[in-house]
């Protein structure tokens, strides 16, 4: 298959392209950010920018576009929310038009914040209540691609793993903060359910492979505190895991709500596919594994132009 991943400088897009690539032929799109490589086609377009979308539908003839393109920092949302607007809502609503009329298929990746975190354990039937705005961009482009394409995958996830930057996973916040011997504040009532980038990339490989369309939640089988999560950072890499401060994210005086129990139902996905999502500890033993094989530095690598 010809695949089309956007955002592919990002965090999710840049991992998910090299997955891909393996058994696809693969085009990764980036905006501003340098990015080479030679396991994937690198295309440059503004999303915002008239006609881009179709240029870059033009140049990669996809039959599959992933859409990872987003304002995904949410302090950056709230303080500029038309262009989180435009980012989260406007632009995937057009490529999925874009994408139909083409026809090609679409996976459009969304986020577990658009629950207020107050039931957790949320199936795809529970109703969303964002808190911020970041999620509530996020919630109106789920809209827009459904409306507009609804053949569409919309998958609502959480992830960690190595970034370009090295500053865009939690994972490296925990990591890179051990590793100095620096101190650090983890929160012990905000719950999530994070999968390894990769495993995110093969499961959602899977469900192209099995044509699946609608609404799926794709996060680990299993939830935790963020706080849970720097302590297991910590052990993974034998690290000193005192370094990290129990705190509530309710004394944290972060400018964007966050929602406390993301806990989200995986049994649709689970259903659809057969097999549980992986779970945080088989996660973090392969974020463990391709560290000592000097995978942070590869994927460092490919922002070196
Ligand atoms: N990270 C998480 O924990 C998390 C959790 C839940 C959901 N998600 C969702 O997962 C997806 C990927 O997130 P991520 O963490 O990988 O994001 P990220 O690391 O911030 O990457 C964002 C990507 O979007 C691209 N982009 C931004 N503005 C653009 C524009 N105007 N035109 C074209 N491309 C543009 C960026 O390109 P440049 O770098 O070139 O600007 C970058 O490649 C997002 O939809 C996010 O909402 C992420």
């Amino acid at each position: 298959m010809r695949i089309l991943v956007t955002g592919a400088s990002g965090l999710l897009g840049l991992n998910l392209a090299l997955e891909a690539a393996h058994e696809h032929t693969v085009f990764g799109a980036t905006n501003k950010a340098p990015l080479k490589s030679d396991a994937f086609s690198v295309l440059q377009a503004d999303l915002l920018e008239p006609g881009a979308c179709q240029r870059l539908l033009d140049a990669a003839q996809p039959d599959w576009v992933i859409h990872c393109a987003a304002l995904a920092n949410i302090d950056a949302c709230e303080k500029d929310p038309e262009q989180a607007r435009k980012l989260n809502n406007e632009v995937p609503a057009k490529l999925a038009e874009h994408v139909a009329r083409g026809g090609a298929r679409m996976l459009h990746v969304s986020t577990d914040a658009v629950f207020d975190g107050e039931q957790g354990n949320y199936t795809e039937l529970d109703t969303p209540n964002p808190l911020s705005v970041y999620a509530s961009t996020k919630l109106e482009g789920e809209r827009g691609i459904l409306n507009a394409n609804s053949d569409a995958v919309v998958a609502r996830v959480n992830l960690f793993g190595w970034s370009m930057t090295g500053k865009r996973s939690l994972a490296e916040f925990f990591f890179y903060n051990l590793q100095s011997g620096k101190r650090m504040n983890g929160f012990t009532d905000v719950y999530f359910c994070p999968l390894l980038a990769n495993d995110l990339a093969r499961v959602f490989l899977k469900m192209l492979s099995l044509e699946l369309s609608g609404l799926y939640h794709v996060v680990s089988s299993e939830c935790l505190t963020k706080f849970d999560f720097g302590q297991r950072i910590a052990q993974r890499f034998d690290l000193d895991g005192t370094l990290i401060s129990p705190l509530s994210v309710y004394e944290s005086g972060l400018t964007a709500a966050r929602s406390p129990r993301l806990t989200l139902n995986t049994n649709k996905l689970t259903n659809a596919m057969g097999e549980k999502p992986p779970s945080v500890d088989s996660g973090l033993d392969k974020f463990y594994d391709q560290f000592k094989c000097g995978y942070p530095d590869m994927i460092k690598g490919f922002g070196n132009q």
